[in-house]
């Protein structure tokens, strides 16, 4: 058996990010995989997108690292200026799937739009046709990461499952990821994890209020402090 952990959606609070990391020696992971979203919205950006760099053996790109990376939005200038051209074109270049075979189970990875939307409607078929059944055949499950909400979910016939967000969790203000603990042959078993961590939130929020310039400063805070979406 192997432990895997998809972790996703830091988005530049480090504080956040060291919590994980002082908790990685007792999750003692085989193999991490970034499932999108190290940048934005938070602080800290180079710290983390570093932290990621190092840390993670498997990547994947988030909405907010091909916004930032591609220099689609003119009012992210605040980010491009802490994470410089390096960075920036690291996290433009990221794939935006993967595929891995766990238990005999194939598993579809990716960082979540369009799926996210469809998860607000109550048309469960929408969801399942959009995340499993691809040009690329069906799978039996898929792990993703956009909505900021940790969960472990079966439809009809497939797993779905969310890594929720290390930096900017919604519903919960704690840090979240998911562990897999899997097999290379189908009749292995599969374990399936939601991570919460607590991390100083206080201490994230001075952090901002330490970065005036920081774009839409007090909707960061408030997510912090609330777990409430508030951009
Ligand atoms: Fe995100």
């Amino acid at each position: 058996m192997k432990r895997y952990l998809f972790l996703a959606d830091l988005h530049g609070n480090y504080r956040a990010t060291m919590a994980l990391d002082a908790a990685l020696p007792s999750i003692r992971a085989d193999e991490i995989w970034f499932l999108g979203d190290a940048v934005g919205k938070g602080p800290s950006n180079a710290e983390t997108c570093d932290w990621v760099r190092a840390h993670c053996g498997h990547f994947l790109g988030g909405n907010w690292d091909y916004g930032i990376g591609g220099k689609e939005f003119p009012e992210d200038g605040y980010f491009w200026n802490q994470l410089g051209p390096e960075r920036m074109a690291w996290l433009n270049g990221l794939p935006r799937e993967a595929e891995l075979t766990l238990s005999g189970l194939r598993f579809r990875l990716f960082h979540g739009r369009p799926v996210t939307s469809l998860l607000k409607g109550s048309d469960a078929s929408d969801i399942l046709h959009t995340a499993l059944v691809t040009d690329h055949g069906t799978f039996d499950a898929a792990i993703f990461a956009d909505s900021h909400r940790p969960f472990i979910r079966t439809l009809n016939p497939g797993y779905i499952l969310n890594t929720g967000s290390v930096g900017v969790s919604m519903g919960m203000p704690r840090c979240h990821a998911l562990v897999i603990d899997a097999g290379d042959s189908a009749a292995d078993p599969l374990f399936f994890t939601i991570l919460s961590i607590p991390y100083d939130r206080e201490a994230a929020i001075q952090d901002a209020l330490d970065s005036p310039d920081l774009p839409h400063q007090d909707a960061y805070i408030r997510e912090i402090r609330t777990g409430i979406y508030s951009r």
